[in-house]
């Protein structure tokens, strides 16, 4: 039976953007195995962050590969950009493609830029069979936890059969999920199936960023354990 890691990725929406290095240096330290990088395009979604520029600040300033979640309407345009600022997971969402032509051309011109792994989001609302057919095209599907816009929001539980929807399907890439992850609602993710586990509020709002960031790759590993045993080598 296939094994996956569990990779927790910090949301740098709830840094502080005036010190995003020393949040970085704060949260690598601490043990983050990625860095995920939220861009908004006040399109897509009704909030506006960041652009290719930061990202490659971001990308000079960390030691570990950046998760860039990417919330603009056009992926297939600005995607040679992010991939030149250092992305190594690429993003986009389903919502933006108008045809299954459309979803596969994003791929393609992902996988031209020559980014690391190729994602695929979906919205709370978005059905999960309409990624069905794209499943052995991407290395991770993201399933949004909250409708994506904004940090601090809570976790909607009707999105985990989503996840076990993909790993029924036999789906073996990463399964990331992003929105409203907490000591609560982490494990029930990765008991679903999810291996990679973004969480803004919840890490940087934390008392103690090494201790939660330990206990969040402890619970997701032994909840994801308990649904993919791990292979005796
Ligand atoms: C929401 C973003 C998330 C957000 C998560 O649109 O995609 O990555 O930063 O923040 P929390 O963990 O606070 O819900
Ligand atoms: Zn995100």
């Amino acid at each position: 039976m296939k094994t996956y890691p569990t990779i927790i990725s910090p949301s740098l929406l709830s840094a502080d953007f005036a010190r995003l290095a020393e949040d970085i240096a704060r949260v690598e330290s601490a043990g983050a195995d990625w860095l995920h990088v939220d861009v908004m395009d006040a399109h897509f979604v009704p909030n506006l962050t960041i652009g290719p520029p930061v990202v490659k600040s971001i990308f000079g300033a960390a030691k570990v590969p950046l998760d860039v979640h990417l919330m603009i309407t056009d992926p297939k345009q600005h995607a040679e950009a992010f991939a030149k600022a250092g992305a190594h997971v690429l993003t986009f969402h389903r919502e933006v493609c108008a045809s299954p032509d459309e979803v596969r051309e994003t791929i393609g011109r992902f996988r031209e830029v020559g980014v690391d792994q190729v994602g695929i989001a979906l919205n709370p609302a978005t059905a999960v069979e309409t990624v069905a057919d794209f499943l052995g095209e991407v290395d991770l599907v993201l399933v949004m936890s909250v409708v994506p816009g904004f940090g601090g929001q809570s976790f909607m539980p009707e999105v985990l059969d989503k996840v076990t929807w993909l790993r029924d399907e036999g789906y073996e890439g990463s399964i990331e999920m992003d929105g409203g992850l907490n000591y609560e609602t982490l494990p029930l993710c990765a008991a679903a199936g999810a291996n990679c586990l973004v969480a803004g509020s919840a890490i940087f709002g934390a008392k103690d960023i090494p201790k939660t960031i330990g206990d969040f790759r402890r619970l997701g590993e032994s909840a994801l354990a308990e649904r993919t045993p791990r292979e005796v080598s």
